[in-house]
């Protein structure tokens, strides 16, 4: 595969005299992708079954010609305002009640029948008219699903579906009130149709309820997905796609993922860092300008695991956006640095998001390549550059990296309904250990739960994972690679019970949870090394060696030889302290890198990122603030 670029256009807002010219711009400055399509609804259909195609076969033949290729979308994330006449009852519920008007986008339930076909004829209209084009070359699906919290809602339809879910997973109402614990507090049902959906409840709902109805509406956007795939693959050989978020957790994205041959992602380092992270006001100052130095490249493995190894960003900052809570411009290159770190994890496409910046509408205040009166915004230059250099860098490499970290979208789910403390959840911890391997240097790949095959992985750390099945922790003990689990690994059976024996009842392992505490954030615990116990920890017992303990010499990690249990939330020093000693077992090779030098290895190159305003001298080289480096040859992984 070849590393191209790209861009999202909208050709419904300019006039049908600047698409040459833009269409021709694009191929000078070296575009290979135009993305098209996606929010057009009302425009390909602005009255019931009436459709007027003219303008889109204009617009993909003006792209096509000057030697674009368009990956067409389809249109479902934004269904015109005359569909809301015929279904008043498909707008989504929020969590208080209250209807998710029309007037912006999204607004819709995935669990609603009438939308739903509403979709699929939709999906057959433009797939049988364009599933042949030369130009159309790839699809996407819907828009970011998920997105502005659409993946739940609280409507009639959303329960109708759930009880319909309910009953076919659990056949009798006597399996679901013993699975639920619902003897609890006389929450006994006698039939499905009485279960409401978990909102609105005086205090907590039963965490079962809640976990079996995030599940389910995980399990309605894989549907709703899969719906417009067997459509699209009847008239189209061109690869399907949907672009996803940045830490949007609340549908499993490997199951979308099954449906599709590329997952892409929408990058946006500056507006995600305020409140997407998690992380100090400290160094959301030091990386205002640049972005998270872990989190884009998390997303990158994560996506790369999503779309089995092929994967693009589809939407990428090329400056300011308008809706974080503060919207800086980027520091001069780091939309090339952003595009670079995409190539090294393997991207096969990154296209800015958009081509030029709306004058109108919600969007007004967000950059694109151009400015709104057509003349080059400053990331037009930078993508000209990467243009120039990836002709010398020009094939994607994969590679499988010697670090395997699992992440599994059910955890999340599990510790959104229980997190058991303040500011606890299933990304962070996932995070905050990606981010110390990083530190160290490392290379990474993320592995979904069900992955058959650990061969080839030296180390595997499966942080937080609440539910573990029997055939995972079968097949991770029987791996050679060093493993570290935990904190609250195995924690719950898959009913979000406490399994007895208490966990992690991990095979040869000879340690037990006794119980478990949150800690106020301004109590952190120091460890006998580097770093602290903070937010979470866990009391451990058995006979199996302590490999981490706090300075009063309590257990936080014990294990053997292979696999460590790891009883705490740390902070990075803290994951450190325990990543570093089992690197060396495993024989690989750390190094300490400090806050924004980041590395990735893959295949024969070996990238160095400088995320901070300041050179980076290493041995004879220096990285300028916002530079790449890219190094081919040996490199150690
Ligand atoms: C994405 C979305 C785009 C656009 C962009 C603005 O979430 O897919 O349509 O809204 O954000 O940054």
């Amino acid at each position: 595969m070849k590393r191209t670029l790209g861009t999202c256009y909208y050709p419904e807002h300019w006039p049908r005299e600047i698409w040459e010219e833009d269409a021709q711009r694009m191929a000078e400055l070296g575009l290979t992708w135009v993305r098209i399509g996606e929010f057009s609804w009302s425009k390909i259909e602005p009255k019931a079954g009436e459709y007027c195609f003219e303008w889109l076969d204009e617009a993909i033949d003006v792209l096509g010609r000057a030697g674009l290729k368009v990956v067409l979308g389809t249109p479902t994330a934004t269904p015109p305002r005359w569909m809301i006449d015929k279904y008043p009852d498909m707008l989504a519920v929020d969590v208080e009640g209250r209807i998710r008007k029309f007037g912006s986008r999204r607004h819709y339930c995935f669990s609603h029948e009438g939308y739903k076909q509403e979709c699929a004829v939709i999906t057959k209209v433009i797939a049988e008219r364009y599933g042949k084009n030369p130009h159309v070359a790839a699809w996407q699906t819907d828009n970011e699903y998920g997105c502005h919290d659409t993946t739940i809602s609280y409507g009639s339809s959303a329960l109708q579906a759930f009880r319909l879910w309910l009953q076919e997973k659990y056949k009798t109402i006597d399996a679901l009130n013993d699975a639920w614990g619902n003897i609890f507090w006389s929450m006994i049902y006698d039939d499905f149709d009485q279960i409401e959906l978990p909102n609105l409840t005086v205090t907590e709902p039963n965490p079962a309820h809640s976990l079996d109805f995030r599940r389910f509406s995980s399990d309605q956007v894989v549907r709703f997905n899969r719906l417009q795939c067997d459509i699209i693959r009847e008239y189209s050989a061109a690869p399907l796609s949907h672009n996803y978020m940045g830490r949007i957790t609340d549908f499993d994205h490997f199951e979308v993922g099954k449906d599709l041959e590329i997952a892409t992602w929408d990058s946006y380092p500056l507006g995600f860092l305020e409140d997407r992270v998690g992380t100090t006001p400290e160094r959301q100052r030091a990386f205002a300008r640049q972005g998270d130095p872990d989190f884009q490249a998390f997303h990158h493995d994560l996506y790369r695991a999503v779309g089995h190894g092929r994967w693009w960003v589809m939407e990428q900052q090329p400056g300011p956006v308008n809706w974080a809570p503060t919207n800086p411009a980027p520091l001069e290159g780091m939309v090339r640095l952003w595009t670079w770190e995409a190539f090294a994890h393997g991207a096969e496409a990154v296209c800015y998001f958009r081509w030029r910046q709306a004058p109108f509408a919600q969007e007004q205040m967000h950059a694109g390549l151009l400015r709104p009166d057509h003349k080059e915004a400053p990331a037009f230059a930078e993508a000209r550059e990467v243009f120039k250099e990836i002709q010398n860098a020009p094939v994607v490499a994969q590679a499988q990296s010697r670090v395997g970290l699992i992440f599994d979208y059910d955890a999340d789910f599990a510790w959104a309904v229980q997190p058991h403390g303040d500011g606890l959840s299933y990304f962070g911890i996932v995070f905050d250990c990606y981010r110390a391997l990083r530190s160290l240097g490392l290379s990474i790949d993320i592995l979904p739960p069900d992955t058959q095959d650990f061969s080839g992985y030296d180390m595997i750390l499966a942080p937080a994972l609440m539910h573990m099945s029997d055939a995972l922790k079968a097949k991770l003990s029987q791996t050679q690679a060093q493993i570290i689990l935990g904190p609250r690994a195995g924690a719950r059976d898959a009913h979000m019970t406490i399994p007895v024996p208490l966990p992690p009842a991990f095979p040869d392992l000879d340690v037990t949870v006794s119980y478990v505490e949150s800690i106020r954030s301004d109590m952190p615990i120091a460890l006998e090394k580097e770093g602290v116990v903070e937010f979470y920890r866990e009391h451990l017992e058995g006979q199996d060696e302590i490999v981490l303990a706090t300075e009063a010499g309590e257990a936080v990690a014990m294990g053997n030889h292979n696999i460590v249990y790891l009883g705490a939330c740390l902070d990075l020093e803290g994951w450190k302290s325990i990543i570093s000693p089992r690197c060396e077992l495993a024989g690989i090779e750390t190094m300490e890198l400090p806050d924004g030098i980041r590395r990735r290895a893959c295949g024969d190159e070996c990238f160095w990122f400088n995320y901070t305003t300041e050179n980076y001298q290493m041995d004879d080289m220096t990285i300028p603030p916002a530079g790449v480096i890219r190094v081919v040859g040996e490199v150690s992984k």
